[in-house]
């Protein structure tokens, strides 16, 4: 199981990067809200950019914003390896898509926990990574919601179903407890329980 570390909830985010550079997790999570497609905000691209002092992992961007085409371009320069955004927003989503991949960036596509499965099938040829939210998104420490098991099965069936290549990450809620109802997935993305831990490595290893 690949590992993908949320640092949304640090509160010394330069010290927990600097400590999650030193295991082997696969990917930094970027978490991006723009206060508008969920109530909270992070912290702007001219401060986030800065990320490359701290960390030399490859980023997985997941965007929570109404308008993704005004964010790819930035999150693009950085050492980002997939770019993802909601599948519920009120725009061109394969334009979207095409966008991430002209910047040779990997494409995801996130799913919230109440949003129908089927809503993703006209961009399963197109995407990379398929992220089930386990939780509302818009901040972290939240509990992971059972349903969301079904949920990643169903994609599961669909991916082989349609013969798409594509990763299923799954976001909110994981734990060394939680991990147990996400054995069809391929990642996990995990903020509070890695961070709030002692030791980063030993919580990274407990979800492989
Ligand atoms: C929630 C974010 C998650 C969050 C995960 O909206 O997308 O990435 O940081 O945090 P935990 O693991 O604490 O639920
Ligand atoms: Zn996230």
């Amino acid at each position: 199981m690949k590992v993908s570390a949320s640092f949304l909830s640090s509160e010394n985010a330069p010290k927990d990067l600097k400590l999650l550079d030193l295991t082997d997790v696969d990917y930094i999570h970027l978490d991006i809200m723009d206060g508008k497609f969920v109530s909270n905000k992070t912290m702007p691209f001219s401060q986030m950019k800065n990320i490359y002092k701290y960390t030399s992992k490859r980023l997985d961007v997941h965007l929570m914003v109404d308008d993704p085409k005004k964010y790819i371009p930035l999150y693009a320069e950085l050492n980002t390896e997939y770019i993802t955004f909601h599948v519920e927003v009120d725009q061109d989503i394969l334009k979207c898509l095409q966008m991430i991949k002209d910047y040779s960036i990997k494409t995801g596509l996130a799913i919230k926990p109440t949003t129908k499965i089927s809503t993703l099938i006209p961009y399963l040829p197109y995407v990379d990574l398929i992220l089930i939210m386990s939780v509302e998104p818009g901040q972290g420490g939240q509990s992971f919601i059972e349903e969301s098991k079904n949920r990643i099965e169903e994609v599961r069936v669909l991916l082989e179903e349609y013969n798409i290549p594509a990763i299923i990450s799954v976001d909110g809620g994981i734990n060394d407890n939680t991990k147990s109802k996400c054995l069809q997935a391929d990642m996990l993305v995990a903020g509070s329980y890695i961070i709030n831990g002692e030791n980063f490595q030993e919580k990274i290893s407990s979800l492989r």
